[in-house]
């Protein structure tokens, strides 16, 4: 078991030991920034650690007023919901949309956590293969009735390979119905692609009525919780008809509080980006020089596959005996994990060159 001991960062300290950590979804690295941990600290002076109650009793407080308010700045929409996990967002999503839609699709590979909020609903749901769009036009033809709106539902970024859905391409598909939704969980995507770190909509360019997302601060933001972003109108019917919402405490205090700070540093300090694109880009091209042709899209998560059977398991057990912690996904043991087994390498934008050289050579000579 691994226990870690410090905050994730691009040097972590884990079982005792400091390693050059490539694991996890800190994508900014702000989980120990000192100003997030200031704001936690005060916020549980003033407030305690929890409201005890929902949010929609006496359990709103104006830390978690605050963060509605800043992510609605930073996604430039009118209001946000935010809510204790980024797990939950696909639940809120489709409870609060419940009366748009007939039927839901869904890639064969979601997050569990879309899969679950797919089962939550009461509408009959379709799978499609994973990333293909043919076969999505193949399922919306062979099970949308006549009248039926088709609401569908995916990753926007997917949690072990990086992948990106096709959004524009499931979009047009969908747009040959009169009415229909397309939902992305962008909990990869949210702070770290898209000009402005918006996510997958930003990044493909899409403007629709019929888009909507959910996400989560836990992840590049640094902070704690998910968040939906959309109209005023629109918020207030989530929030109306999502149980989660009324009945259950919201994020804790001291981790609201550090997640407003973290979107005011990831707002005011657009560099952050650039240092990881810069980052992802270094990665990418240093890996292609050791055989592995990772594409170009700006993900700051990287799959070593290998069509040579190579034992990703025990390199991940060599390079953590040189202090370097990447993840070993066997197959099937995680949605979108390849069918072969791989590594998954999370670039951050603290870590240096010099930790991605010494990653990078350390295992080509594995190989
Ligand atoms: C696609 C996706 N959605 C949701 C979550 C859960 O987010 P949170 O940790 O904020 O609950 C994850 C976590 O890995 C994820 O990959």
């Amino acid at each position: 078991m691994y226990v870690m001991e410090s905050a994730p960062g691009a040097r972590t300290i884990v079982n005792g030991k400091r390693v050059d950590y490539f694991c996890g979804c800190g994508y900014f690295a702000l989980q120990g920034h000192p100003e997030l941990i200031k704001a936690a600290c005060e916020a549980a002076q003033k407030y305690g650690i929890a409201s005890t109650t929902s949010r929609s009793g006496y359990g709103n407080n104006p830390v978690l007023l605050d963060v509605e308010k800043k992510a609605a700045d930073f996604f430039q929409v009118e209001d946000t919901m935010y809510f204790v996990s980024g797990y939950v967002g696909n639940i809120i999503l489709l409870q609060g949309l419940a009366d748009q839609y007939d039927i839901v699709f869904t890639d064969q590979e979601s997050h569990y956590a879309v899969k679950d909020g797919v089962a939550v609903v009461d509408k009959p749901a379709v799978v499609f293969r994973h990333l293909d769009p043919e076969d999505l036009k193949k399922k919306l033809r062979k099970h949308v009735k006549p009248r039926q709106r088709p609401l569908l539902i995916c990753d926007g970024v997917f949690a072990m390979t990086g992948a990106l859905a096709p959004t524009p391409e499931y979009l047009e598909i969908l747009q040959q119905y009169e009415q229909f939704l397309l939902c992305v969980d962008d909990a990869h995507a949210v702070g770290v692609i898209g000009e402005k770190g918006r996510g997958t909509f930003e990044y493909f360019g899409l403007k629709s009525d019929n888009l909507y997302s959910c996400g989560t601060l836990s992840k590049a933001m640094g902070g704690h919780g998910g968040i939906i972003p959309g109209k005023a109108e629109f918020i207030e019917t989530l929030k109306r008809n999502s149980s989660i919402f009324y009945s259950s405490s919201g994020t804790p205090t001291p981790s609201a509080a550090a997640t407003a700070k973290a979107l005011e540093i990831v707002m005011s300090s657009p560099s952050m980006r650039n240092r990881l694109w810069d980052n992802v880009a270094y990665a990418k091209k240093r890996f292609g020089e050791i055989g592995f042709d990772l594409g170009d899209n700006p993900v700051p998560i990287l799959c070593l596959q290998s069509e040579d059977s190579v034992d990703f398991e025990t390199v991940q057990k060599e390079l953590w005996d040189k202090d370097i912690a990447v993840l070993y996904v066997a197959p099937g043991s995680y949605t979108s994990a390849p069918d072969n087994g791989s590594l998954r390498i999370a670039i951050n934008a603290a870590h240096s060159h010099e930790q991605i050289d010494r990653l990078v050579h350390e295992t080509g000579a594995l190989l």
